[in-house]
Parts: C-alpha cells; sequence; structure tokens
C-alpha cells in the first residue's frame, strides 16, 4: 500500500498502554496513525519502538494542545477517518477520608475520561464539515470499559466519568446514525497496563503484553469490520445490557423530541466553531 493510499488515525494516548497496541494494530491494518500523549519519556520510547507511528506531545484537557493537535491532523495533509478517543485516568479515593480527596484529581478524571474527547469528538466533526470530508465514511472509536455500567467502589469518580462518556457515546450513535460516520464503543477487559497503580487486582500479572497485544488487535477488527459494540467474551454481561438500555432509549426518544424551532435559540449560546 502507497503512503498516500493509508487513511489517517488519531489515538490519544496512542503511545502507552492499550493505546500504543492499537496504535500498532492500526498501523499493521493499513492505517497511517498519529498517537498523542503527555509524557516525553513515553512519546521517544514509542517513537523508537514504533518508527512508523506519527507521535506528538499533546494533553487532551489543553485548549492550546487540542488546538495544535487538529492543526498537526490538517499537516498530515490527510482526511481524519478514524478517531480514537482512548486516553483515560483513573485515580482511587475515598469520600470518607478528606486526605485521599483533591479538587485537581477529580477534574483531571472528569476532564481527561469526558470532557476532553466531547471536545475532540466536536473538533473532529467540525473538521470534517470545513474540510469537505463529509462524505468520506469514518469512525469514532471510543473506548469505554464496563465500569462505566455499574459503579466500581474504589475509583466512584472513574466509573462516573466513564458512564458519563458512554451515555455520550450511545447518543452520539444516534444522532450520526444517517451520516457516513460509525460510532464504536470498546469495552476493554482487564489489562495489566499503566492505568490504576492505586488498585489491588488479584492475578493482573496475566493481563500484561500479550493480553494487552491480544485486545488491541481484536479490537481493530472489530472497527474494520464496522461492529458497534466491541467486547471479548469474558465480559459478555454487556451484550444483557446495553441492549436494554437501547431499548429504553428508543421508547422514550420516540416522544422526547427537539422542540420546533429549537437551533434559532441555541446559535446566540453557541462559541466560535473551533473553540
Ligand atoms: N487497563 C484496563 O484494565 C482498562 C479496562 C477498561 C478500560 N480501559 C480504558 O482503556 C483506555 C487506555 O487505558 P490504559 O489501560 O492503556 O491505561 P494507561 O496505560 O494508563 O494509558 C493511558 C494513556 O492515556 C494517556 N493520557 C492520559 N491522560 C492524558 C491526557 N490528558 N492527554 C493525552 N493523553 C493522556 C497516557 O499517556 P501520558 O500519561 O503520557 O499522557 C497513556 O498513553 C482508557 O480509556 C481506560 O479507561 C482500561
Amino acid at each position: 500500500m502507497s503512503e498516500s493510499d493509508r487513511q489517517l488515525a488519531l489515538v490519544t494516548g496512542g503511545t502507552y498502554g492499550l493505546g500504543l497496541a492499537l496504535s500498532r494494530h492500526l498501523l499493521a491494518a493499513g492505517y497511517d496513525v498519529l498517537a498523542c500523549g503527555r509524557t516525553p519519556a513515553r512519546l521517544e520510547a514509542a517513537r523508537a519502538d514504533v518508527p512508523a507511528l506519527r507521535v506528538t506531545q499533546a494533553d487532551i484537557t489543553d485548549t492550546a494542545d487540542l488546538d495544535r493537535l487538529c492543526t498537526e491532523v490538517l499537516r498530515t495533509g490527510k482526511p481524519l477517518d478514524l478517531l480514537v478517543n482512548n486516553a483515560g485516568v483513573s485515580f482511587a479515593c475515598d469520600y470518607t477520608n478528606d486526605t485521599t480527596l483533591s479538587q485537581n484529581l477529580a477534574r483531571a478524571e472528569i476532564e481527561t475520561n469526558f470532557a476532553a474527547p466531547v471536545e475532540l469528538t466536536r473538533r473532529f466533526l467540525w473538521m470534517r464539515r470545513e474540510q469537505g470530508w463529509e462524505e468520506r465514511s469514518a469512525t469514532i472509536a471510543n473506548i469505554g470499559t464496563p465500569g462505566a455500567l455499574f459503579p466500581l467502589e474504589p475509583n466512584p469518580l472513574y466509573s462516573a466519568s466513564k458512564a458519563g462518556f458512554h451515555m455520550f457515546t450511545m447518543g452520539l450513535r444516534r444522532q450520526l446514525a444517517e451520516t457516513p460516520v460509525t460510532v464504536v464503543e470498546i469495552y476493554p477487559p482487564l489489562l495489566d497496563t499503566g492505568l490504576a497503580p492505586d488498585m489491588s487486582l488479584p492475578g493482573k500479572e496475566q493481563f500484561g503484553a500479550e493480553a494487552i497485544d491480544r485486545f488491541a488487535r481484536f479490537s481493530v477488527k472489530g472497527i474494520l469490520a464496522g461492529e458497534p459494540d466491541i467486547y471479548p467474551a469474558e465480559i459478555d454481561f454487556i451484550a444483557d445490557l446495553v441492549p436494554r438500555t437501547e431499548a429504553v432509549a428508543d421508547k422514550i426518544n420516540a416522544f422526547v423530541r427537539r422542540a420546533d424551532g429549537w437551533e434559532k435559540d441555541v446559535v446566540g449560546r453557541q462559541a466560535p466553531a473551533n473553540r
């Protein structure tokens, strides 16, 4: 495949953990991959390890970094056909113990796991319109978690921020149903990455490099096949829970709709298109 034939994918948090494994498998599947992360050492290691990977430093919770990331995308000269919202953080905390609680950590979790990927999704769709890529098939692949479907007691804000992102993903899929953009949600099983160093996860050693690579390969295969929900057999309770939510949503959305003329009120409140 020639360089110009390779479609472009952006993977947030693509220089470490599951994101790096996804980046490798996307490259192997013929994508040109731009991966971002915050930590210079991780960026350097990914660059050395996977020379074909385009690597750029960006904190997705920082507006100036998001501006730069979008500029980097445009600088490749290629349409962005795949956005993988993968970057995430998780912090243990205990609401009966003040010393474990911090406004900054709570904000980081909510912003990284929820607000930033929502904003990046908005920019992705805006770029498609601005650049005239609207007719192209594209995919938004959101890395969720089974822990978005029930409360995790040791890290409730992780669960809550991911639950918010899960609902956003389901709503986005409904809104984009008639467009060429497919919305995919990926539910990784327990993997021994850098995600939760402050958690006790018995037996997590068995979910190291090999399991991460296996799940990344499985996920990329699912993305290429256009599967809406990607999860391994061991967390098949998702096959029960998610369709039940969808069925309730079908019923409610059949009568709760946007009011006639609603756009006129919204336009006045809108921020500039690229902010
Ligand atoms: N591991 C599991 O068991 C598991 C299970 C279910 C779901 N997941 C989900 O899988 C995804 C990947 O997590 P992981 O397990 O691979 O964890 P990880 O090893 O900690 O990797 C997280 C990645 O996100 C990047 N990142 C974090 N904050 C960022 C920010 N503000 N801006 C840009 N990049 C940022 C990190 O790089 P820097 O630190 O260098 O920025 C790193 O590359 C997450 O969404 C997580 O919720 C993981």
